[in-house]
């Protein structure tokens, strides 16, 4: 059966073009009621205008579909929850997308640099979910998009404000995703890529005419809808690929004795064995990062297992 969003009303941030308004055309499409927001800013967060927003609403109506357009900055939340409201009465869907960018090695980042980013992706995210929060927890239903990037989970050059910001957003969706689980409300991050304003400054005209943004959509529709039951993931997404990621960590080691002082000494000569990825894990949660660390605790404590009581603990861990 085809997945409907008839009924439901979704927020899609920074839809006025790009990732956004290939988001607001797709849930349309599918019934959706869809709030179109976009400050019309250029890249670099500079300037306003209300065309882009009003350009896909427009496009949405003449295929018959229903969308609204906010033009204000995601930095006040509030207001585009309100038009959610007074325009269809309830916000089912949140879909953080509104970004820009402001590239700078780091020794050339300037405190606006900084703040700009983490204002308008972190905060901008934090305060409009904070926002829908309620309502979605009342209702019992709600799905949250937030959007990350490549250069926040691996780094980049030139781009350490961004990258900040971006997984700073992780962080975020890590514990709405706990905190919401229990109301139905979920919440998962993806790392898009595709040709857009944005990447044309960074990839070639082919390339970025060839990366459509509607290779990305079908993903946000799929984790938005009330079928799906995908809480806390993280995928990246392009050119039609899509790929979830999670954490790994080494089995190991125990560098201390009891009794007796730790030593830097001691973890140099260990590194190979604290770095070794054999036998690596893969916590899940909190609780089981934490159940291993607790566990070497009483036995070095208890100096059950000797010397070295590493390869017991990390057993149990
Ligand atoms: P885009 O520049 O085409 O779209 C972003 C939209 O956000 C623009 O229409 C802009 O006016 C709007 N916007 C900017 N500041 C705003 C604010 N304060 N309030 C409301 N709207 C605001 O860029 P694109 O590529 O579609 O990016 C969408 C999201 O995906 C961004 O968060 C970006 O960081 C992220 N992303 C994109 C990648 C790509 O390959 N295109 C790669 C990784 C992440």
């Amino acid at each position: 059966m085809s997945l409907s969003f008839e009924g439901r009303v979704v927020l899609v941030t920074g839809a006025g073009g790009g990732l956004g308004r290939e988001y607001a055309l797709a849930f349309a499409e599918r019934g959706a009621s869809v709030i179109v927001n976009d400050l019309g800013a250029d890249t670099k967060g500079g300037g306003k205008s209300s065309a882009a927003a009003d350009k896909v609403v427009e496009e949405i109506r003449a295929k018959g579909g229903k969308a609204v357009a906010n033009y204000d900055s995601v930095e006040d939340g509030e207001k585009l929850i309100q038009t959610a409201l007074d325009s269809f009465g309830r916000i089912d869907v949140l879909v953080n997308n509104a970004g820009i960018l402001r590239d700078r090695s780091f020794a050339r980042t300037s405190d606006l640099d900084w703040d700009l980013i983490q204002r308008v992706h972190l905060r901008g995210s934090f305060l409009v979910t904070r926002a829908a929060w309620n309502h979605m927890k009342n209702q019992k239903f709600g799905r949250i998009i937030m959007t990350t990037s490549a250069a926040g989970i691996y780094g980049n050059f030139g781009q350490a404000n961004y990258s900040a910001a971006k997984l700073g957003l992780l962080g975020l969706a890590n514990t709405l995703a706990i905190e919401g689980r229990k109301y139905n409300v979920y919440c998962n991050t993806i790392a898009p890529v595709a040709g857009s304003r944005l990447t044309e400054t960074v990839m070639p005209p082919d390339v970025v005419a060839a990366l459509k943004a509607e290779y990305v959509a079908p993903l946000v529709l799929w984790l938005c809808h009330e079928d799906c039951q995908e809480n806390g993931g993280l995928f990246e997404v392009g050119a039609g690929w899509i790929g979830k990621l999670r954490w790994e960590r080494t089995k190991g080691h125990t560098v201390r004795q009891k009794n007796k002082a730790m030593s830097p000494e001691a973890v140099r000569d260990h590194w190979d064995k604290i770095c070794d990825f054999t036998a690596a894990t893969r916590p899940s949660g909190i609780q089981e990062s934490l159940q291993s660390i607790m566990t070497v605790l009483s036995q070095v404590e208890s100096d059950e297992v000797g010397a070295n009581p590493t390869a017991s603990a990390a057993a149990t861990g």
